[in-house]
């Protein structure tokens, strides 16, 4: 057994003398109470973690009760990692609300179920050596288990955790503990934001027995209309979460007049076209970026870059580039639906109508962004087809 303390023998290293254990803390703590975004919290207790105890890997988990898993972020640019709320050695510990202990998982037999499921199967995939292994469970300012540090490793002479081990680290997810539950309400609050928003969305669509996937199609086009255009991903995704409000408006627009079979008559446009206005009304008063932003896209999609659109007739740069983006998006969804008032137009029809408009009823820039990204465009209208689509060509 001996052995295998050879991976680890280039790196030995000692336990933490009292004046590096006060640097670190002090400034990790103070990274960490200024971080707002969640995964940065996690990976910056991580690494508190490990260096205060000198483990060779530190990983804190969350566990997630809406889904019954346990979630990490390990490291920039990956994805989340997400495991049964039952799995491996950290499901046992949360579960249990015990702290837990390994001096060699490989020969450990109390606890061997758990190891193969987590550890040793990890292993076996990525080559690792597993021997000492700690999990610590830690709670939230209401006392409940809110997830757990799992430390790896130890890179000391001794090479195993001890009782020390486990107060650091409980004394680690202590001082990070406010950050972490502040960051995980914003982000609770934010992903609320998004499903509350998507849900408007829908509502101002189902209105209007424009039924289907016309939402997330027109969320999806301004996405990859803003990619084209140059902007970031960041910026396109607020784009993504926002454009499908578009239409929030047409919540208080009668039936009579929204889901006319015919033609409306000059009145009922009118009264139409205040879908626009009342959008904008209701979500400007919002303080929240988000909403803000939707707001914009439901006052200015109708306008147009020639200045004959609606509700003030601005023309050009002065319409918001979000409200010519969605202004595509919308028409050229809204031109291949079927709608209680006309049938869904061929494509061929569709693109000579959006060349027709180039710089009349359309930002020209942005009519070439659609251009560029037109296989990207289809594939998302063909993923996210509504049954109607398919008669399409019957229709005409
Ligand atoms: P919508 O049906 O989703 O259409 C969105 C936009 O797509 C329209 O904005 C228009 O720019 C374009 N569009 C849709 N269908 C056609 C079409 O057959 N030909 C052309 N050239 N463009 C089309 P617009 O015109 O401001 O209309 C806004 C909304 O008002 C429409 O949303 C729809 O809900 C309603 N609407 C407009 N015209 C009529 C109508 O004749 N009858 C009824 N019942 N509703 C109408
Ligand atoms: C949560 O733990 O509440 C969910 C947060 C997330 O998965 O990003
Ligand atoms: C739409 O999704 O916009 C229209 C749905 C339909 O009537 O097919
Ligand atoms: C829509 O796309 O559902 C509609 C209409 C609009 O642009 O007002
Ligand atoms: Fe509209
Ligand atoms: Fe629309």
């Amino acid at each position: 057994m001996e052995n295998d303390h050879i991976p680890f023998k280039s790196q030995v290293k000692k336990d933490l003398e009292p004046q590096e254990m006060l640097r670190i803390i002090f400034e990790y703590a103070a990274k960490i109470a200024n971080e707002r975004v969640l995964e940065n919290v996690l990976m910056l207790m991580a690494d508190m973690g490990r260096e205060m105890i000198v483990s060779d890997r530190c990983t804190v988990w969350l566990l997630d009760t809406s889904k019954n898993e346990l979630w990490s972020k390990v490291a920039h640019g990956l994805d989340e990692i997400r495991i049964p709320r039952s799995a491996g050695l950290v499901g046992y510990a949360v579960t249990h609300d015990k702290a837990v202990f390994i001096d060699d998982a490989y020969t450990n037999e109390q606890y061997k179920t758990y190891l193969l499921n987590g550890a040793l199967s990890t292993d076996q995939q990525t080559g690792y050596r597993t021997k000492a292994l700690m999990v610590i469970p830690f709670r939230n300012s209401q006392g409940e288990i809110m997830g757990a540090y799992q430390a790896i490793n130890k890179l000391t002479e001794c090479g195993q955790f001890t009782d020390k081990d486990m107060e650091y680290l409980t004394l680690a997810s202590s001082y990070a503990g406010k950050s972490l539950e502040s960051a995980l309400l914003t982000s609770e609050i934010e992903e609320t934001q998004k499903e509350i928003i998507f849900t408007m969305g829908e509502i101002g669509e189902s209105r209007s027995k424009e039924t289907g996937n016309h939402v997330k199609r027109v969320a999806e086009y301004s996405y990859l209309l803003a990619l084209g255009l140059g902007m970031s991903k960041e910026e396109a995704e607020l784009l993504k979460m926002t454009s499908p409000m578009h239409d929030i408006g047409k919540v208080a627009i009668p039936d009579s007049v929204l889901n006319k079979p015919g033609k409306l008559t000059d009145e009922e446009f009118k009264i139409m076209q205040h879908h626009t206005l009342i959008g904008y009304n209701l979500l400007k008063k919002s303080n929240r970026h988000i909403l803000k932003t939707a707001a914009i896209v439901a006052y200015e999609h109708h306008e147009k870059w020639n200045g004959r659109g609606y509700p003030r007739g601005i023309k050009e740069e002065d319409i918001h580039i979000y409200g010519r983006i969605t202004a595509i998006a919308d028409v050229f969804d809204a031109l291949g639906s079927e709608r209680v008032y006309k049938k869904a137009w061929e494509l061929d029809r569709i693109l000579q109508l959006l060349k027709d408009e180039r710089g009349e009823h359309f930002d020209p820039r942005v009519v070439d962004a659609f251009f560029r990204q037109l296989p990207a465009i289809l594939r998302v209208r063909e993923q996210y087809a509504d049954a109607t689509l398919e008669n399409a060509a019957d229709n005409q």
